[in-house]
């Protein structure tokens, strides 16, 4: 049997890793500015997080949800402390996409109504509620389209209230910060004003804190730095440090739909501990203060290189916009200097490392980064 393709592959194969580390087969050592997508937060192969899942392996693996489990007790205490959403529930799944469909299905359960809201150019996932609401037709299939979700800048109020006027929407989805777009921030003002129309035309807030979320902003969640408040929020990637893991945080105005989502494999006890691990050393790290920390000395030390039109992002989730020249730029990175980054939109190099990324890493990059594009300017 073929592997069914899925994204066009580095002539690359990682074998090992650690920290910010990527070794392949054939010995090269890399530079990870890319985290597998945003995925490993506390850094590969964590020792804590090694003990910690080989322990519970030891242990018991998995048992379906039909049984009391207390580590998802324990995740849920955790999460709910360190996110500052302890009121909250957590509904627990496997991944982003999912959190995102369960969480418009508690939207449209909880309001009645079946339209969606969501921002232009917003990625929400690629199962069959997530990818209506992620607004790239090249992804969704005709399935997909089935005219229950508009799509509305971001920023514009006006647009948001005169839909949320008409009375037909259950939910509007919004990412803490939008990554796929290319890095993108609503401002604060415009999710108080959202906050607010939400209020008076009972909307269900959902905040898609996939990416953003998990301490990488330099905040629990990205929309924690506007002080607005969400009805449902979405967790995965950052979540497990590479196991698969998302969540659902609900908010106590849900309460009579408990009973109302199932899963098979979410909040598994592998998954669980994983979840524990990373938030453990998160806390004991200090990792949301370094993310803040290092997203600034990016910043800064980038600042002046003419090749570059604009800086955006919070903590270490940076998008780096060039006049010209990505595509060459992010491969000579990549192959002659060995560091691993991401990409967005067309001209967007896309930052997105484990969150205990140290100056000394930043450096090799800042040097590789000038020299590279001093090359080309
Ligand atoms: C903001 C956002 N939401 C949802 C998803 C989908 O997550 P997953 O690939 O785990 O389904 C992604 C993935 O990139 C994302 O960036």
């Amino acid at each position: 049997m073929k592997l069914f393709d899925v994204y066009p592959l580095w002539p690359i194969e990682p074998v090992k890793a650690y920290g910010c580390r990527i070794i392949d087969k054939e010995g090269k050592e890399y530079i990870d500015l890319y985290g597998g997508h945003a995925v490993i937060s506390i850094g590969h192969c964590h020792p804590t997080y090694v003990k910690m899942i080989s322990g519970q392996l030891h242990k018991i693996g998995f048992y379906s949800n039909a049984v009391q489990n207390a580590l998802q007790q324990q995740l849920a205490q955790e999460l709910g402390k360190l996110s500052d959403y302890g009121d909250y529930s957590l509904f627990l799944c496997n991944s982003g996409a999912e959190a995102n469909e369960n969480a418009i299905k508690l939207a449209s359960f909880h309001t009645g109504k079946a339209r969606v809201l969501a921002l232009r150019k917003a990625f929400h996932g690629r199962t069959s509620g997530a990818v209506a609401a992620t607004d790239n037709p090249a992804i969704q299939a005709p399935f997909n389209r089935t005219g229950n979700v508009t799509f509305i800048p971001m920023g514009d109020l006006a647009a948001a209230g005169a839909e949320m006027a008409k009375g037909e929407y259950a939910a509007i989805l919004i990412e803490g910060i939008q990554g796929v777009a290319g890095i993108f921030e609503p401002k604060a003002d415009y999710l108080k004003g959202i906050r607010e129309l939400c209020d008076k035309y009972e909307v269900v807030l959902i905040f898609d804190e996939v990416q953003s979320g998990y301490g990488r902003s330099g905040r629990f969640f990205a929309h924690q730095h506007s002080r607005v408040r969400g009805d449902i929020i979405t967790v995965a990637k950052g979540m497990g440090n590479g196991f698969p893991i998302g969540g659902v945080l609900i908010s106590p105005l849900f309460q009579a739909l408990h009973g109302m989502l199932g899963t098979t494999f979410g909040g598994n006890h592998l998954a669980c501990t994983a979840a524990l691990a990373v938030l453990k050393v998160i806390r004991e790290e200090s990792l949301m203060e370094n993310a803040a920390a290092m997203g600034d000395y990016i910043t800064s030390c980038l600042k002046g290189n003419r090749a570059i039109k604009e800086i955006r992002g919070k903590g270490l989730m940076i998008g780096i916009e060039l006049k010209e020249g990505y595509e060459t730029l992010r491969n000579r990175l990549l192959f002659e200097k060995q560091i691993f980054t991401g990409g967005a939109g067309k001209n967007i190099i896309r930052l997105l490392p484990p969150l205990n990324v140290d100056k000394q890493t930043i450096d090799i990059f800042v040097e590789a980064f000038n020299q590279l594009t001093d090359d080309t300017n």
